[in-house]
């Protein structure tokens, strides 16, 4: 697939192409073979007030396939303040304001950086509505993901959603899902639904126990009322703020697991991590970060009622999306950007001294000007007391600049 430069500049402005994964406890064995794609569970055509997640290439603003709103029932955000948005800087809005008005701002505009002031009286704009907006609200087709977003009837349906897609992104029209088709030989098919991966693993120790008793997982186990450390990486930045869940194993096998069998779990201190490696000697490195919370007390409301979300830590480029964008500074500053990093799917270009960018596939890992920084964000979490068996873990991130919820799962031991 051959890109020119507009194009894959817009295909990233009318993004719809974000990226992520649970990295710590382990995910389902048989998923860690998908290479670039083990990062690609989501639900694709989300956003708030929606009855349904579409799988269309809806709410990112561009002006074909894409600058329609996902459904007709939309609501407005719950978010109050604009330091809860996560694509702010002054720098993307005024590039925004210079930018084709037809496309690139009416997709930025809702987003609300206009003037955080304005930010409740902004109206019609797509992006306005993508998940993060009010956390909790945008409907998932599957609570542990679909491998590419959707179940589509054709790979090529997979780069920019179905009908014409695909056209109005390489004519610099229309927005991406991922970018580019499922892999021929993927081990696990796109389309596949998350618990669906979770059941086979289960089914694959069965199988290898030969009669022999088995565990479900091969992830420690919690004892019930610890505080426990899990952890998240992305490939491509799209912002917004996630939460962590667990759901009875049963609901899992009666088919019944869905949004309403979740517990969200409690945030333990006021205290992230950025963990990454050194590019010269492989030293794991800390960067504490003091996270963004987001419940009922500082919003119009979260779902589910009195829970905890947190915003995505890591800033993304500053001047993401602008024609000139080199990514010479982030969308906010936390003690992340102030140790120099920020990022994702572009880059921090200083990556000599700021090595700003991840693990990620193509089309983006031919890029030569990128570097990669493998990394995950760490958050302690509370295992509630009184919980006994075998739960369904699953982290839920409600994305800004797509009209996408990111859910994968995998599955703990919970002791008395
Ligand atoms: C886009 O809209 C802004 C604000 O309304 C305006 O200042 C700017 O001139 C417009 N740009 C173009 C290219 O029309
Ligand atoms: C882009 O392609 C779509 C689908 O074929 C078409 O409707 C639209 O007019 C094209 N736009 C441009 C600017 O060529
Ligand atoms: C899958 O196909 C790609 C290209 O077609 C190839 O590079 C890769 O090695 C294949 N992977 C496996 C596991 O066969
Ligand atoms: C979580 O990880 C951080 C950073 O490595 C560490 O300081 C903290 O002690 C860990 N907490 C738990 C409960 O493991
Ligand atoms: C599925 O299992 C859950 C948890 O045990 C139970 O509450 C629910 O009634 C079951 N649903 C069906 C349809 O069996
Ligand atoms: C760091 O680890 C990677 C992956 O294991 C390896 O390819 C690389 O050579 C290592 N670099 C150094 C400097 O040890
Ligand atoms: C990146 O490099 C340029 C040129 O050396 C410099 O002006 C700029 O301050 C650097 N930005 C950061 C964040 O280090």
């Amino acid at each position: 697939m051959k890109f020119s430069t507009a194009t894959l500049l817009l295909a990233y402005a009318s993004t719809t192409n974000a990226h992520g994964t649970i990295t710590q406890p382990k995910v389902p064995k048989i998923t860690t073979d998908l290479g670039g794609w083990r990062y690609m569970w989501f639900n694709q055509g989300s956003q708030i007030g929606c009855p349904v997640a579409t799988g269309q290439n809806c709410g990112n603003g561009s002006p074909n396939g894409g600058n329609t709103p996902c459904c007709e029932e939309q609501f407005e955000p719950t978010l109050k303040d604009v330091e809860q948005l996560t694509y702010m800087s002054d720098k993307w809005w005024s590039a925004v304001q210079t930018a084709d008005n037809s496309s690139t701002q009416s997709m930025l505009r809702g987003a609300a950086k206009v003037s955080p002031k304005d930010f409740a009286s902004v109206t019609n704009t797509p992006l306005k509505r993508n998940p993060w907006l009010a956390p909790g609200h945008a409907p998932v087709v599957n609570s542990c993901g679909i491998l590419g977003g959707w179940q589509y009837n054709s790979a090529q349906d997979y780069i920019a959603g179905p009908g014409d897609g695909y056209e109005n992104l390489m004519n610099g029209t229309g927005g991406a899902v991922n970018s580019y088709m499922p892999p021929a030989n993927l081990t696990i098919p796109a389309g596949t639904h998350g618990d669906v991966v979770l059941l086979e693993e289960i089914n694959h120790r069965m199988q290898e126990a030969q009669g022999e008793q088995y565990t479900t997982n091969d992830n420690p186990r919690w004892k019930a009322g610890s505080v426990q450390n899990v952890s998240y990486s992305l490939s491509a930045n799209h912002g917004g703020g996630f939460q962590w869940r667990v759901c009875p194993i049963e609901f899992l096998l009666n088919d019944t697991l869905d949004e309403g069998c979740f517990t969200a779990l409690d945030f333990v201190g006021d205290e992230s991590w950025f963990v990454y490696k050194n590019d010269n000697d492989n030293e794991t490195q800390i960067i504490p970060f003091t996270p963004v919370r987001v419940s009922d007390a500082n919003t119009n409301g979260v779902l589910p009622k009195g829970s905890t979300w947190t915003q995505i830590g890591l800033p993304a480029c500053g001047d993401f999306a602008t024609p000139d964008s080199n990514c010479d500074g982030p969308m906010f500053e936390n003690e992340i950007s102030k140790a120099g990093f920020w990022g994702g799917p572009e880059i921090n270009s200083n990556s000599s001294t700021s090595p700003a960018l991840f693990d990620i596939m193509e089309p983006l890992s031919a890029r030569t000007d990128v570097h990669y920084t493998p990394f995950e964000i760490v958050d302690t979490i509370q295992v509630p007391k009184g919980m006994e068996g075998d739960y369904v873990l699953s982290w839920r991130w409600d994305s800004e600049q797509s009209p996408q919820v990111w859910t994968q799962c995998t599955i703990v031991t919970i002791e008395a």
